[in-house]
Order: C-alpha cells, then structure tokens, then sequence
C-alpha cells in the first residue's frame, strides 16, 4: 500500500503525476478551496499534504488528523500552520525557500516602478479613451528611480535579490534587519544599515520583506508612514498584515505618501474598500512567486520534502525539528 498524501489545491499534473508513481495522491484538481471541515475530512487518513498558504492548519485541525506527518507548504512563509503545534504532534513541516528569490524581487521591482512611474495608472486613462491630446508637459509626473534612496525592511534572501537589482539604477540602498550583513556583503549591495526610523525618513522607495508573525503585525502603520517622505512609494510583497491597509489607505487617500505597490493584503481575497477606490496604489492578487517556472520548481521541492519525510530521511527544507 502506498502512503496517502493530499495536494490541497490544483497543482502541476506533471508533479501529481511524479508523486503518484510512489504515493497515493488525492489532488484538487477543481482548485476550490476547501473550508476547514473539508480539510480535514479529506485528511483523514493522509500521511502528507502539499499544502498552499490558504490553508489554515491549526490545532484543532491537526488533532483530527493522526496519521499525518508532513505539512510540505508549497511557499516561503508558513503563516497559515501553527508550527508549534505540529512540533508537539510529531509532523514536520516544510517551506521552499531560496527557488522563488528572484522571481519575487522582481515582482516587487515591477510594483516599485508601476507604482513610481504610474504605469496602471496611464494604462487605465488610455483604455477609458482619456488620451485626446497627444502630449503634455505635465501628464502623468511619476517619480525618478535612478540614483533615488531604497530602503528595504527585511534583508533576507529575498530582500538581498532586491538590492542587487538597486545597483543598476545606482540607488543608495538603506537596509533595516535584526541582524547586519557583513562588510562584503554590504559593500557588494552598497547597502547601509540603519534604524528603522531614519530608514523611513530618508528613503523614496520602502519595500517590507518582512515574514508575518505576531512580531510584525503593522509593522508598517500609521505612526510609520508618518515619518515617511510625501513623496514616498510603499511597496509590500511579503506578507498581508505586515502592513495596517486602513492606515495605508488613509494615509494614501491624504497624500500623505505618494503611492504604493502592493501584492498582498490583511483579508486576501477581499481588500480594503479605499485601497479600491485610489488611483495611487497599484495592486497585483498575491503573485509574487508566480512565474511557471518558479511554481513548478516549488511544487516539485514541496513534493521532495514529502517524500524525504515518508522515507524517513530528513527533508532538505524544514521549518521545525523532528
Ligand atoms: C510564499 O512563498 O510565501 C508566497 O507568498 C506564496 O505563497
């Protein structure tokens, strides 16, 4: 008999089709989310789940599933599992990091420069059949990016791969993290680390890269984007909730900040009802990671951390300890 394994939303057939040459795969191929009854109904059973950020695997989920022993989240960040719970139940949990590094960055970049450049902005205005007259000293005034300052909230992988991509618009590149890179790599990014509030003041673009967790939760509120230039473009990419949206609204409805560029949002799918009505914000539906290649090679490191897992080796990517 082949392990169970549930892919909770649809996936690649070519790596349903992988994994089902050694396990028994139950895969939602209609791509419905399931509500958590039906979680864990369909777990039941279930040695392993690939799993999505959409879903939610708290305690109470995980008590009804003791078969289970590895949650393979098809992501970096593993927000949606309540990972101390899974540490006391004996399931491992795994992410994907590193494969998506650049693909992100240069989502957030396209935010960065849509957002700067007002490009969603012009598109909608050419669309409507706004553009009756050709040229305009003065149309759609965006702000410079070359040689501006960029002050990034979390320097991990991801926000190290959107450094580099600052050096060819000869940025100064600010950064703000709980731990310092050292000297090479600093010089190598030219990138300067200050606090927090002098990295607000003094840059045009903040990107937050920061994981959620409790910790971070509005990291980036109203009392933040007060120290902010008016001229400031906000860009998150990294997590719903890192960022308070109705202050963010507030403040962009004010023009207290220029713009924003965001891809994720606190109640994702829904998004705050003033975010939707500003011309000043440029929003994409979660699509950091979402180049084929980038999603096909996570889906295919989710389905090798199960597999390591029910052949009990160690999984090249894991969250928690055994
Ligand atoms: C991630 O990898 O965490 C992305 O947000 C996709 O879920």
């Amino acid at each position: 008999m082949k392990p169970k394994v549930l892919i909770t939303r649809a996936i690649f057939p070519e790596v349903v089709e992988e994994l089902s040459r050694r396990l028994d795969v139950e895969h939602n191929a209609d791509d419905r989310p399931w509500p958590p009854e039906e979680l864990a109904r369909r777990l039941q059973g279930k040695e392993a789940a690939m799993a999505t950020v959409m879903d939610r695997f708290d305690d109470p989920i995980l008590a009804q599933c003791p078969e289970l022993k590895v949650i393979a989240n098809i992501a970096v960040g593993y927000n949606n599992i309540d990972v101390p719970a899974c540490t006391k139940r004996g399931i491992r949990v795994t992410n994907t990091p590193g494969v998506l590094d650049d693909t992100t960055a240069d989502l957030t970049w396209s935010l960065l420069m849509a957002a700067a450049r007002r490009i969603a902005e012009g598109d909608a205005y050419v669309r409507r059949g706004d553009w009756k007259i050709a040229f305009g000293v003065q149309y759609f005034l965006g702000q410079d990016i070359h040689h501006a300052t960029l002050g990034i909230i979390g320097m991990g992988r991801i926000g190290r791969a959107i450094a580099r991509r600052a050096l060819g618009f000869d940025m100064r590149v600010l950064y703000h993290n709980r731990s310092r890179l050292d000297d090479a790599e600093e010089r190598g990014l030219n990138a300067t680390w200050v606090e927090r509030d002098r990295l607000l003041a003094e840059s045009d673009f903040v990107i937050v890269m920061a994981p959620y967790s409790p910790a971070t939760h509005h990291l980036i509120g109203a009392a933040e984007i007060a120290k902010m230039k008016p001229t400031a473009v906000l860009v998150n990419s990294a997590r719903g909730g890192v960022v308070d949206d109705a202050a963010l609204a507030a403040a962009l409805k004010a023009k207290r900040i220029a713009a924003a560029g965001l891809d994720v949002f606190e109640n994702e799918p829904r998004i705050h009802p003033e975010l939707l009505s500003l011309r000043n914000v440029v929003m994409t539906p979660h699509i950091g990671s979402a180049s084929r290649a980038t999603r096909l090679t996570m889906c295919r490191t989710a389905a090798e951390n199960i597999t390591a897992v029910l052949e009990g080796r160690e999984p090249p990517n894991p969250v928690n300890p055994q």
